[in-house]
Protein backbone atom coordinates (compact mmCIF):
# COMPACT_ATOMS: atom_id res chain seq x y z
CA UNK A 1 0.00 0.00 0.00
CA UNK A 2 1.11 3.25 -0.49
CA UNK A 3 0.86 5.79 2.37
CA UNK A 4 0.15 9.59 1.74
CA UNK A 5 0.81 11.60 5.24
CA UNK A 6 -1.30 15.07 5.14
CA UNK A 7 -1.32 17.56 8.34
CA UNK A 8 -4.66 19.09 8.81
CA UNK A 9 -7.51 17.86 6.58
CA UNK A 10 -11.31 18.62 6.56
CA UNK A 11 -11.62 14.51 6.63
CA UNK A 12 -9.34 11.93 5.09
CA UNK A 13 -12.70 10.16 3.69
CA UNK A 14 -13.90 13.98 1.87
CA UNK A 15 -9.70 14.26 0.92
CA UNK A 16 -9.81 11.29 -1.50
CA UNK A 17 -13.33 11.47 -2.54
CA UNK A 18 -11.83 15.29 -3.94
CA UNK A 19 -8.90 13.36 -5.64
CA UNK A 20 -10.12 10.74 -7.93
CA UNK A 21 -6.32 10.33 -9.38
CA UNK A 22 -6.01 8.45 -6.02
CA UNK A 23 -5.75 4.26 -7.17
CA UNK A 24 -6.74 1.44 -5.49
CA UNK A 25 -4.18 0.65 -2.62
CA UNK A 26 -3.11 3.95 -2.00
CA UNK A 27 -4.03 5.05 1.75
CA UNK A 28 -4.28 8.82 3.06
CA UNK A 29 -3.01 9.85 6.97
CA UNK A 30 -3.92 13.35 8.26
CA UNK A 31 -2.40 14.21 12.07
CA UNK A 32 -5.93 15.89 12.80
CA UNK A 33 -9.29 16.47 10.76
CA UNK A 34 -11.54 19.28 11.55
CA UNK A 35 -14.47 17.58 10.15
CA UNK A 36 -13.91 14.04 10.48
CA UNK A 37 -17.00 11.72 9.88
CA UNK A 38 -18.44 8.61 11.54
CA UNK A 39 -21.37 6.40 10.88
CA UNK A 40 -25.23 7.43 10.81
CA UNK A 41 -23.84 11.37 10.55
CA UNK A 42 -21.98 11.24 13.35
CA UNK A 43 -18.73 13.60 14.27
CA UNK A 44 -15.42 11.90 14.88
CA UNK A 45 -13.46 13.94 16.77
CA UNK A 46 -9.88 14.11 15.49
CA UNK A 47 -7.14 16.13 17.81
CA UNK A 48 -3.87 16.57 16.61
CA UNK A 49 -1.58 13.65 16.65
CA UNK A 50 -3.73 11.79 19.44
CA UNK A 51 -5.39 9.47 16.92
CA UNK A 52 -4.75 7.10 13.68
CA UNK A 53 -7.00 9.05 11.09
CA UNK A 54 -6.84 6.94 7.98
CA UNK A 55 -8.81 6.34 4.41
CA UNK A 56 -7.56 3.38 2.22
CA UNK A 57 -8.77 3.35 -1.10
CA UNK A 58 -10.05 -0.21 -2.28
CA UNK A 59 -11.37 -1.85 -5.57
CA UNK A 60 -15.45 -1.10 -5.60
CA UNK A 61 -16.25 -5.27 -5.46
CA UNK A 62 -14.31 -5.72 -2.24
CA UNK A 63 -16.84 -7.98 -0.05
CA UNK A 64 -17.04 -7.53 3.77
CA UNK A 65 -15.01 -4.68 4.14
CA UNK A 66 -16.15 -3.85 7.33
CA UNK A 67 -15.48 -7.33 9.22
CA UNK A 68 -12.18 -7.37 7.66
CA UNK A 69 -11.26 -3.44 8.70
CA UNK A 70 -12.49 -4.38 12.36
CA UNK A 71 -10.35 -7.92 12.07
CA UNK A 72 -7.26 -5.95 10.69
CA UNK A 73 -7.71 -2.91 13.68
CA UNK A 74 -7.89 -5.47 15.91
CA UNK A 75 -4.71 -7.28 15.57
CA UNK A 76 -3.25 -3.49 15.05
CA UNK A 77 -4.34 -2.86 18.31
CA UNK A 78 -3.00 -6.35 19.32
CA UNK A 79 0.74 -5.31 17.96
CA UNK A 80 0.31 -1.99 20.83
CA UNK A 81 -0.55 -4.42 23.35
CA UNK A 82 -4.03 -3.32 23.32
CA UNK A 83 -6.88 -6.42 23.24
CA UNK A 84 -10.02 -5.54 22.09
CA UNK A 85 -13.13 -6.89 21.10
CA UNK A 86 -15.24 -6.45 18.18
CA UNK A 87 -18.95 -5.09 18.80
CA UNK A 88 -20.93 -6.02 15.56
CA UNK A 89 -20.83 -4.61 13.30
CA UNK A 90 -17.92 -1.94 12.90
CA UNK A 91 -16.29 -0.76 16.40
CA UNK A 92 -13.39 -2.01 18.19
CA UNK A 93 -14.19 -2.01 22.31
CA UNK A 94 -12.12 -2.41 25.38
CA UNK A 95 -14.46 -3.99 28.64
CA UNK A 96 -13.63 -2.25 31.77
CA UNK A 97 -15.73 -2.22 35.22
CA UNK A 98 -18.83 -4.36 33.36
CA UNK A 99 -18.89 -1.62 30.51
CA UNK A 100 -17.43 -1.53 26.91
CA UNK A 101 -15.44 1.44 25.29
CA UNK A 102 -14.95 2.32 22.22
CA UNK A 103 -11.16 2.97 20.78
CA UNK A 104 -11.58 2.80 17.11
CA UNK A 105 -14.26 3.09 14.71
CA UNK A 106 -14.40 2.01 10.61
CA UNK A 107 -17.04 3.66 8.10
CA UNK A 108 -17.08 2.28 4.42
CA UNK A 109 -18.28 4.46 1.86
CA UNK A 110 -18.63 3.73 -1.98
CA UNK A 111 -17.85 6.45 -4.00
CA UNK A 112 -17.01 7.95 -7.95
CA UNK A 113 -16.34 3.65 -8.45
CA UNK A 114 -14.11 3.42 -5.52
CA UNK A 115 -14.59 2.26 -1.77
CA UNK A 116 -12.91 4.66 0.25
CA UNK A 117 -12.37 2.51 3.83
CA UNK A 118 -12.32 5.20 7.07
CA UNK A 119 -10.70 4.26 10.27
CA UNK A 120 -9.76 6.13 13.46
CA UNK A 121 -7.82 4.74 16.29
CA UNK A 122 -7.66 6.91 19.61
CA UNK A 123 -4.36 6.18 20.34
CA UNK A 124 -3.17 8.89 22.83
CA UNK A 125 -6.25 10.39 24.76
CA UNK A 126 -6.09 10.93 28.72
CA UNK A 127 -9.43 11.37 29.69
CA UNK A 128 -9.17 14.64 29.44
CA UNK A 129 -8.68 15.17 25.75
CA UNK A 130 -12.86 13.43 24.87
CA UNK A 131 -15.84 15.63 25.21
CA UNK A 132 -17.37 14.66 28.54
CA UNK A 133 -20.04 13.20 27.32
CA UNK A 134 -17.50 10.56 25.56
CA UNK A 135 -15.33 10.12 28.80
CA UNK A 136 -17.93 7.05 30.11
CA UNK A 137 -17.96 5.47 26.40
CA UNK A 138 -14.39 6.19 24.96
CA UNK A 139 -10.62 4.81 25.40
CA UNK A 140 -7.43 4.92 23.66
CA UNK A 141 -4.15 3.01 23.53
CA UNK A 142 -2.48 4.85 26.20
CA UNK A 143 -5.34 4.44 28.89
CA UNK A 144 -5.41 0.69 28.14
CA UNK A 145 -1.55 0.68 29.06
CA UNK A 146 -0.74 -0.39 25.24
CA UNK A 147 3.05 0.57 24.12
CA UNK A 148 3.62 4.20 23.29
CA UNK A 149 2.88 3.75 19.29
CA UNK A 150 2.90 7.15 16.84
CA UNK A 151 -0.30 7.48 14.60
CA UNK A 152 2.19 7.06 11.46
CA UNK A 153 3.52 3.80 13.11
CA UNK A 154 0.21 2.41 13.81
CA UNK A 155 -0.98 2.89 10.10
CA UNK A 156 1.75 1.06 8.80
CA UNK A 157 0.91 -1.56 11.22
CA UNK A 158 -2.59 -1.05 10.94
CA UNK A 159 -1.98 -1.75 6.38
CA UNK A 160 0.34 -4.61 6.81
CA UNK A 161 -2.45 -6.30 8.73
CA UNK A 162 -5.05 -5.04 6.85
CA UNK A 163 -3.40 -6.44 3.49
CA UNK A 164 -3.09 -9.99 5.32
CA UNK A 165 -6.77 -9.49 6.63
CA UNK A 166 -8.10 -9.31 2.60
CA UNK A 167 -6.16 -12.38 1.80
CA UNK A 168 -8.21 -14.24 4.31
CA UNK A 169 -10.89 -16.77 2.72
CA UNK A 170 -14.51 -16.79 3.89
CA UNK A 171 -14.38 -19.45 6.44
CA UNK A 172 -10.93 -18.08 8.47
CA UNK A 173 -12.18 -14.23 8.25
CA UNK A 174 -15.86 -15.54 9.59
CA UNK A 175 -13.73 -17.62 12.17
CA UNK A 176 -11.35 -14.73 13.36
CA UNK A 177 -14.49 -12.35 13.59
CA UNK A 178 -17.02 -14.25 15.57
CA UNK A 179 -14.08 -15.36 17.86
CA UNK A 180 -13.25 -11.91 18.92
CA UNK A 181 -17.06 -10.67 18.43
CA UNK A 182 -18.56 -9.43 21.91
CA UNK A 183 -21.93 -8.76 20.68
CA UNK A 184 -23.35 -12.59 20.03
CA UNK A 185 -25.06 -13.99 23.58
CA UNK A 186 -25.72 -10.23 25.12
CA UNK A 187 -28.81 -8.11 25.83
CA UNK A 188 -28.61 -5.68 22.86
CA UNK A 189 -31.37 -2.81 21.54
CA UNK A 190 -32.37 -3.21 17.85
CA UNK A 191 -32.45 0.23 16.21
CA UNK A 192 -33.72 1.11 12.87
CA UNK A 193 -32.80 4.97 13.04
CA UNK A 194 -31.16 6.71 15.61
CA UNK A 195 -34.03 8.32 17.21
CA UNK A 196 -35.79 4.82 17.70
CA UNK A 197 -35.89 4.29 21.19
CA UNK A 198 -34.65 0.70 20.40
CA UNK A 199 -36.64 -2.70 21.12
CA UNK A 200 -34.58 -5.15 23.78
CA UNK A 201 -33.43 -8.37 22.61
CA UNK A 202 -30.84 -10.76 22.89
CA UNK A 203 -28.24 -11.46 19.84
CA UNK A 204 -28.21 -15.26 19.54
CA UNK A 205 -26.09 -15.67 16.65
CA UNK A 206 -23.43 -14.65 13.96
CA UNK A 207 -24.88 -15.90 10.23
CA UNK A 208 -22.15 -16.66 7.59
CA UNK A 209 -22.76 -13.51 5.75
CA UNK A 210 -21.79 -11.56 9.15
CA UNK A 211 -25.79 -10.35 9.98
CA UNK A 212 -26.92 -11.07 13.38
CA UNK A 213 -30.08 -13.47 14.70
CA UNK A 214 -31.52 -12.00 17.68
CA UNK A 215 -34.07 -12.77 19.84
CA UNK A 216 -37.06 -10.69 21.00
CA UNK A 217 -38.59 -11.30 24.47
CA UNK A 218 -41.98 -12.72 23.32
CA UNK A 219 -39.55 -15.19 20.89
CA UNK A 220 -39.76 -13.53 17.71
CA UNK A 221 -36.58 -13.89 15.99
CA UNK A 222 -35.24 -11.99 13.27
CA UNK A 223 -31.85 -11.07 11.08
CA UNK A 224 -30.84 -8.02 11.45
CA UNK A 225 -27.81 -6.84 8.92
CA UNK A 226 -25.29 -4.22 9.20
CA UNK A 227 -26.59 -0.88 7.54
CA UNK A 228 -30.50 -1.56 8.11
CA UNK A 229 -30.49 -1.47 12.11
CA UNK A 230 -27.59 -0.84 14.67
CA UNK A 231 -27.29 -3.21 18.32
CA UNK A 232 -26.65 -1.28 21.53
CA UNK A 233 -25.14 -3.32 23.86
CA UNK A 234 -27.56 -3.41 26.85
C1 LIG B 1 -17.53 5.58 13.46
O1 LIG B 1 -17.06 5.37 14.58
O2 LIG B 1 -18.75 5.76 13.29
C2 LIG B 1 -16.60 5.60 12.29
C3 LIG B 1 -15.45 6.56 12.50
C4 LIG B 1 -14.52 6.66 11.30
C5 LIG B 1 -13.47 7.72 11.49
C6 LIG B 1 -12.45 7.72 10.40
S1 LIG B 1 -11.07 8.74 10.80
C7 LIG B 1 -10.48 8.60 9.15
C8 LIG B 1 -11.69 8.70 8.25
N1 LIG B 1 -12.03 10.08 7.97
C9 LIG B 1 -13.21 10.42 8.47
O3 LIG B 1 -13.75 11.56 8.38
N2 LIG B 1 -13.77 9.37 9.10
C10 LIG B 1 -12.92 8.21 9.04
Amino acid sequence: MRLIHLGEVDSTQNYIKLHPELSPRTAVLASRQTAGRGRLGRSFASPENLGMYLSVVLPPDTQNITPIAAVAGRKALARAQVDCGIKWVNDLVVERGGAFRKLCGILAELSGGRLILGVGIDIGQRERDFPPELRPICTSVALEGGRTVTPREMAEIFLEELDRTLALDADALYDEYSAHCVTIGRAVEVKRVPSDPGRPAVAVALDRDFAVEVAYPDGEREVVFSGEASLRLG
